[in-house]
């Protein structure tokens, strides 16, 4: 009984949004999509933002928000709005300890908020979502980059809009280096590529298209996968060690990374950086707003050998994300160390509390009728759910709540925390993921489990979020603000 009401609910839901689909334009946006090339298109990288001007201790950037026209399938142009007009935006470059600063202005016509996730930066630098730039407004944001290297993203954060705003392009790298890294001769230059994996539905006259409608409050589903802003890529690589740096900066949609070939991957780093060493892994998940470093060893292949980055989650076309080709013979300098970076486990004992986090829908009569709850609270911008102190460890325990009667609406939350990097303790009671330890800033809860995970609150004080990383969930209200605050001295 309860199976048949969620596939009807299901069906409610997917074929309302198809209808607003196909009644927005004239244009077609089909499942199996063979107007969309697979395999055919070289991959891009995007370029790396070149500084206005630079002194002694920081670098100056300006970036334009704007609407620009790309090419995503050959021959027709697709609308997007990017960071200076790029899908996805120029790869900015920091190194650990010295600022950045960036101007943008928004020449767009919809509200914007610009986020650095996974750095550590002042609130009013943070990209709160209701300090938003209005079309025509600039805003300037310090990023003083006091953490480790780290592949971190920018993206939109405008309260109501960010779900929006990041599927029409507003989203690029953010990588910090830092000497460690550098000490350690892995695979760099040409070598170090970025995998933006992002779902879009793009019709045969080439536009993305946005699903409007009741799906909006449970995400968008793409019928093409793209990877650096391009649907099904290939990329010709030599007979050596390459690091990928993958970021899931979809919407709403989780992939299950394996090699078609059986080999595994090396994985070197996650969201926060590199780990203490390698870890071998046959598939990894990820999901929205994480990231993973991985090595491959193209060198086992002969000339000629074609290999896919497959999504386990994916059926039929969605089922494979790009395409390598081993086309020639290299020398390989880099190194595979067995140690990479000093790694300081966070000692449960150290923390002065735990907090509970529950993850949860509720159903009104409203419209919409749906909405995304942390504690049972819709997010509200000016009351902070909980007040740490600066200095202090604490645990937070992430539940993600599956009812019994709604399970239709108990769905994947990545949980993602502004300014702090984390640890996670326990998954369900048991040890994390063998693809998720070291450092986190988003950790992905299915529905019924629950992570406890351990962070330090350091650098600012000041207002904050903790959110629910599927962007629709986002912006139909899973967010609560966090502030850190001083710890009030004992007058006693
Ligand atoms: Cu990547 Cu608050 O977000
Ligand atoms: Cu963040
Ligand atoms: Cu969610």
């Amino acid at each position: 009984m309860t199976k048949k009401m969620t596939r009807r609910e299901m069906l409610v839901f997917s074929s309302a949004a198809t209808a607003a689909t196909l009644m927005e334009h004239g244009a077609r946006a089909v499942t199996n999509a063979e107007y969309i090339p697979r395999f055919q298109l070289p991959l891009r990288v995007p370029s790396i933002l070149q500084p206005v001007h630079t002194d002694v201790d920081r670098d100056y950037y300006e970036v334009s928000q704007r609407e620009a026209q790309v090419s995503i399938l050959p021959g027709k142009l697709t609308t997007i709005w990017g960071y200076d007009g790029l899908f996805p935006g120029p790869t900015i470059k920091a190194k650990r300890d010295r600022s950045v600063v960036i101007r943008y202005t928004n020449q767009l016509t919809v509200p914007t908020a610009v986020h650095l996730h996974g750095g550590s930066t002042a609130p009013e630098f943070d990209g709160f979502p209701m300090d938003v730039m209005l079309p025509g407004e600039s805003q300037t944001y310090l990023y003083e980059n006091k953490r480790c290297a780290a592949t971190l993203w920018y993206h939109d954060h405008a309260m109501g809009h960010t779900a929006r705003n990041i599927y029409q392009g507003l989203a690029g790298l953010y990588l910090i280096e830092d000497d460690i890294e550098s000490a350690l001769c892995l695979p760099s230059g040409s070598s170090d590529i970025p995998l933006i994996i992002q779902d879009r539905i793009i019709s045969d006259d080439g536009s993305l298209r946005y699903v409007a409608g009741l799906g909006n409050q449970t995400g968008v589903r793409g019928n093409a996968l793209l990877v650096n802003g391009q649907p099904w890529p290939k990329l010709e690589v030599a007979t050596r060690k390459y690091r990928f740096r993958i970021l899931n900066a979809s919407n709403s949609t989780p992939y299950r990374l394996a090699l078609s070939s059986g080999q595994s991957f090396i994985q070197v780093a996650t969201d926060g950086g590199l780990l203490p060493a390698p870890v071998s892994c046959s598939e990894i998940s990820l999901a929205m707003a994480e990231r993973v470093e991985v090595v491959i060893d193209f060198s086992i292949y002969p000339l000629g050998t074609r290999i896919f980055l497959q999504n386990l989650n994916g059926r039929g076309p969605l089922a494979e994300i790009m395409r390598f080709e081993v086309v020639n013979q290299e020398q390989d300098d880099s190194i595979m160390p067995l140690r990479l970076a000093p790694f300081e486990p966070l000692d449960e004992r150290a923390a002065v509390r735990t907090r509970t986090f529950v993850f949860a829908s509720s159903l009104s009569l409203g419209v919409p009728p749906l909405h995304w709850t942390i504690n049972g609270k819709k997010f509200s911008p000016d009351h902070p759910i909980v007040e740490p102190h600066l200095g202090d460890v604490e645990i937070w325990h992430f539940i993600n709540h599956n009812p019994k009667m709604l399970g239709v609406f108990a769905m994947l939350h990545p949980v993602h925390v502004h300014l702090v990097n984390f640890q996670i303790l326990t998954r369900n009671g048991g040890p994390p993921k063998p693809f998720e330890s070291g450092w986190k800033d988003t950790v992905a809860l299915e529905k019924g489990e629950e992570v406890r995970v351990i962070m330090k609150f350091e650098n600012y004080r000041g207002c904050y979020l903790i959110h629910c990383h599927n962007l629709e969930h986002e912006d139909h209200s899973m967010m609560a603000r966090f502030d850190v605050i001083e710890r009030l001295v004992n007058p006693a």
